[in-house]
């Protein structure tokens, strides 16, 4: 994983000899059932479908699911094949089910998918949960196609146990940037605020996400990872749906984000990844994250839109905006 040659700017994790030898003992296995403080901060290594039985019920205060999606892909060598719709149904309802009995009466989960399988995720979740609402998220990067639209979305499911459930709208308020500020007669800004770093105003989040960018080669979180969610994307889950301290598991770990930014806000965390390597990449985030707690796009308790970086001291606020084709981030208009 290591191996790779890379360009000087490139910020993408790695994992050294010394990484794999250090971390690895961390790593957990289970071969029979598990109390919380078990599994506690840990990362498992082991397939979902078996380990989920031996995970504590009623523990878990929120779930956050990114499952390979039905399409053929590779993760780290090991291929997940697409499979016929009622086939793929059937393997979602099956975990989704153990998980479900693993949430407290209070908790909410999210499931991520793309538009073909957005419809097969719905029906088993409905079944299951109360659905809340689908998010979509604008992956900004995408395969451009030739006879086809490009496909730059996904969806999320946000869905819940029970109408008794947490939802923080404040601490996920997006910080945007007002372009039209207007004043109340006397002068005073109407729902917006005037500061150094520009004109801002503080919104509502909605259910169309387009303040993302997916990690990549010159971001530290970056991983080769080849479907690594956003941190700042997960942090909007944790934050809005769980409290500090509470209890979040990710059934598909992949490299981490989950655990990390629970970590990074405070929260305790559970991880389960098939694949060794990837629970390795995510023991090293972890690692990092104790020196490193930031989370681009996150500052200081606000969401800033995308391409708008939080202002630099005597400079005011940068616009910013990331080259999707060459993947740079450049400053467009410097302001302030
Ligand atoms: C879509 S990726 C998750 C990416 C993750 N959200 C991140 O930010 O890195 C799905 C992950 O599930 C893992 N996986 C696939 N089948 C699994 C199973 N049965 N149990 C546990 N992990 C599995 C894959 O190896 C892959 O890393």
């Amino acid at each position: 994983m290591g191996d790779k040659a890379r360009a000087p700017r490139n910020r993408t994790l790695t994992l050294s000899a010394s990484d794999v030898a250090r971390l690895s003992p961390g790593l957990l296995t289970l071969d029979g059932p598990v109390g919380t403080a078990g599994c506690d901060g840990r990362t498992i290594h082991g397939d979902c479908s078996a380990i989920l039985d031996y995970l504590p019920h009623r523990a878990f205060d929120l779930v956050i699911a990114d499952p390979p999606y039905n399409m053929t892909k590779s993760f780290n060598g090991t291929v997940f094949n697409r499979v016929a719709a009622q086939d793929y149904e059937h393997w979602l309802r099956a975990w989704l089910t153990a998980v479900r009995e693993r949430m407290t009466a209070t908790a909410s989960i999210y499931i991520c998918s793309e538009w073909r399988t957005s419809s097969i995720v719905q029906s088993v979740a409905q079944d299951l949960f109360n659905v809340r609402n689908r998010i979509t998220w604008e992956r900004e990067k995408g395969r451009g196609a030739n006879a086809n639209w490009k496909n730059a979305s996904e969806d999320i499911w946000f869905c819940t146990m029970s109408d008794d459930y947490v939802f923080n709208v404040e601490s996920v308020k997006l910080k945007r940037r007002v372009l039209a500020p207007y004043r109340h007669q006397d002068g005073r800004p109407k729902d917006w605020q005037a500061g150094p770093e520009g004109d801002f105003r503080e919104t509502h989040p909605s259910n169309l996400w387009t303040d993302l960018t997916v990690p990549f080669w010159s971001m530290p979180e970056n991983t080769d990872h080849p479907t690594q969610k956003p941190e700042k994307l997960i942090a909007k889950l944790i934050l809005a749906s769980s409290r500090p301290g509470q209890l979040i598991l990710d059934p598909f770990l992949g490299s981490g984000t989950t655990s990390v930014v629970a970590a990074k806000l405070g929260r305790r965390f559970v991880g389960i990844e098939i694949e060794r390597e990837y629970c390795l990449l995510a023991e090293r985030r972890l690692e990092l994250a104790k020196h490193d707690p930031t989370i681009q796009g996150y500052v200081d308790g606000v969401f800033w839109d995308r391409n708008t970086l939080p202002p630099v001291p005597g400079r005011g606020s940068p616009v910013v905006q990331v080259d999707v084709d060459s993947q740079q981030m450049f400053e467009l208009v410097p302001t302030g």
